[in-house]
């Protein structure tokens, strides 16, 4: 047991200033801290105070960032106690100020990189690693950060936040989490000429060199800890899908993007068809934005309208129309990608939105295009004529990426749209009423999805769970909720929503022989006691 200098020096076990007079005495620490102990809760409203004292977010994302390496039940208790504050600044938006200065600011080592230079020796490398036990894995290449494009191994700031918030979110022990970047190279120029950029300068690796290096990859890694369940996040659109096939029916593994988007953005119109009272498949959805997102989420939204309401599966892909970068995609299109062929129609190219919206009559525009502002007034106004009561997403990320504000949107409908965006945005005094417009983030469902493979040591994750993931989210709608204009529930429940996913994910795949372990009778109770609380022990 450490004592002394070594034990407060430990940010794993490290109460700070919350020693007791008595605990002080006893582990050897007299002298070696302010004199007055304090309550957790007072460490956390200091915390707070420094960092809304902060002026930038960039500041304030630092500042957290020293926290949680000094004492990280601290952390974690600000992350679990005050979500709504402390979020934007672990996570989005704040943690793409982390990436973009990842290199000239390095301070903590934390994760792991895994090099294309390192080929051949992936297994050596990992035994450097201390974790004996490692549960959750969240990976990724730097190539699609957030909507900031290729950042290279400035990108680590992701798989590290995103396992803050598995631990905060779904309990998942922090000692037991890895954040890995793969360096295979950068094609942003910038980096590539920053005498100061921390990977290798050299241009990505693609095609059969760099599949076979991500199974080199994937193979030690699973040598290492069998049990480990993977995400992988942020790969570049040319390989995210491709590795995703590769690996999901192999391993137990998925892709946030492609699938946990997917499944939020299902939650949030399954809310919007019970507060229209309608049924998904009564809706008409024109997706702005066809990547891993867009295309994973009207997957999903198929899957959704075919398994919950029984529309075969060519009707339900009739009623989605995908628009990107080259306008409507339809099925002239030359290199049609496999991924857009479902949805293709045969219709004349346009590459005007307004002039689709006005064709199509949508009575949903889900904006994952990381082109900010691109639901113009006009945008919002075409979908408020043709709807009585339009649905709009704008879900890029960060906030200045998000395709319009609430406030836009409410204002070019008269307050009749159902909002939800990716990124957090305040609520709205509209008209005298207060509207909650809440984050359609994928933070409600992949931390539960991983902690439902890794509890239920389920061999794979397949497409049924993230649908149990979305009605799970969407039945813990209230009707005060949606009185309110909100779609989701509270971010303040998201501990409860993760527990409720991963219980209903166990069972549903013990009822389909796809969980082999025992359960006990009360799986809600179990999964909740597996769960890292973050309190002094
Ligand atoms: P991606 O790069 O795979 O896809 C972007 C898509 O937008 C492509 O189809 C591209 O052609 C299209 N696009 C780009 N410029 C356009 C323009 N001017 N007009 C029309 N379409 C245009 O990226 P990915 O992974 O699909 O992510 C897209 C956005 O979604 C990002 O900003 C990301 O932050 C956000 N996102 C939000 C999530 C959430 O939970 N709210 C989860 C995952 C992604």
């Amino acid at each position: 047991m450490k004592t002394g200098a070594a034990l407060i020096s430990d940010a794993s076990q490290s109460h700070g200033t919350a020693y007791t007079l008595s605990e002080r005495k006893k582990l050897g620490l007299e002298g070696l801290l302010p004199p007055v102990p304090v309550s957790v809760e007072m460490q956390a409203e200091a915390a707070l105070e420094t960092m809304r004292s902060c002026d930038t977010l960039f500041q304030k994302a630092l500042f957290l960032q020293s926290l949680h390496a000094a004492n990280e039940t601290l952390f974690f208790h600000l992350l679990v106690h005050h979500v709504s504050e402390v979020l934007p600044i672990a996570y989005t938006p704040a943690v793409a100020e982390l990436c973009l200065n990842y290199s000239h600011c390095w301070r903590f080592p934390k994760g792991v990189f895994l090099s294309w230079e390192d080929r051949g020796r992936i297994s050596e490398v990992l035994e450097n690693v201390p974790q004996e036990q490692v549960d959750m894995i969240v990976m990724t290449d730097g190539n699609r950060i957030l909507g900031l494009g290729d950042l290279g191994i400035n990108g680590m700031p992701i798989p590290a936040g995103k396992l803050g918030l598995y631990t905060a979110f779904s309990g998942v022990q922090p000692s037991r989490t890895l954040p890995i970047t793969i360096d295979t190279g950068t094609d942003n120029e910038k980096y590539l000429s920053d005498p100061l950029y921390l990977g290798h300068r050299h241009k990505r690796i693609r095609g059969e060199e760099y599949f076979a290096f991500m199974e080199e990859v994937i193979f030690s890694i699973k040598k290492r800890w069998p049990g480990a369940v993977i995400q992988f996040e942020d790969f570049g659109n040319e390989n995210a899908f491709k590795l995703l096939d590769q690996f999901r029916h192999r391993y137990c593994c998925f892709s946030d993007d492609i699938q946990g988007t997917g499944s939020i953005v299902v939650a949030g119109l399954i809310s919007a068809a019970r507060a229209k009272k309608s049924r998904l498949s009564d809706e008409r959805v024109l997706f702005f934005g066809a990547g891993e997102a867009g295309t994973g989420s009207a997957d999903q939204l198929v899957s959704a309208m075919n398994i919950l309401e029984g529309t075969p599966l060519d009707k339900a892909c009739q009623k989605i129309f995908l628009f990107d970068i080259d306008g409507l995609v339809t099925s002239h299109r030359p290199n049609l990608a496999p991924s857009h062929l479902p949805y293709a129609k045969d219709m004349d190219p346009d590459k005007d939105l307004v002039s689709c919206i006005r064709k199509i009559h949508p009575t949903t525009l889900i904006g994952l295009s990381t082109v900010g502002s691109a639901f113009t007034n006009e945008v919002l106004k075409v979908m408020g004529e043709i709807n009585e009561t339009p649905v709009i997403f704008p879900l890029s990320n960060p906030n200045v990426k998000s395709e319009c504000t609430p406030h836009e949107a409410y204002v070019a409908t008269n307050g009749r749209a159902l909002v939800a965006t990716g990124s957090p945005f305040p609520k709205e005094n509209f008209n005298g009423r207060v509207i909650v417009p809440r984050q359609g983030n994928n933070a409600y469902i992949y931390p539960a999805v991983g902690l439902a493979g890794l509890l239920g040591k389920l061999p794979s994750i397949e497409d049924e769970d993230f649908l149990i993931a979305s009605r799970t989210v969407a039945d813990m709608v209230t009707d005060e909720d949606l009185a309110a204009g909100s779609l989701y529930p509270p971010f303040e429940r998201v501990r409860e929503v993760c527990r409720n996913i991963a219980a209903n994910i166990i069972l549903n795949a013990k009822k389909k022989n796809r969980c082999f372990i025992e359960l006990p009778e009360d799986v809600q109770g179990w999964v909740k006691s597996q769960m890292y609380e973050p309190i002094y022990k």
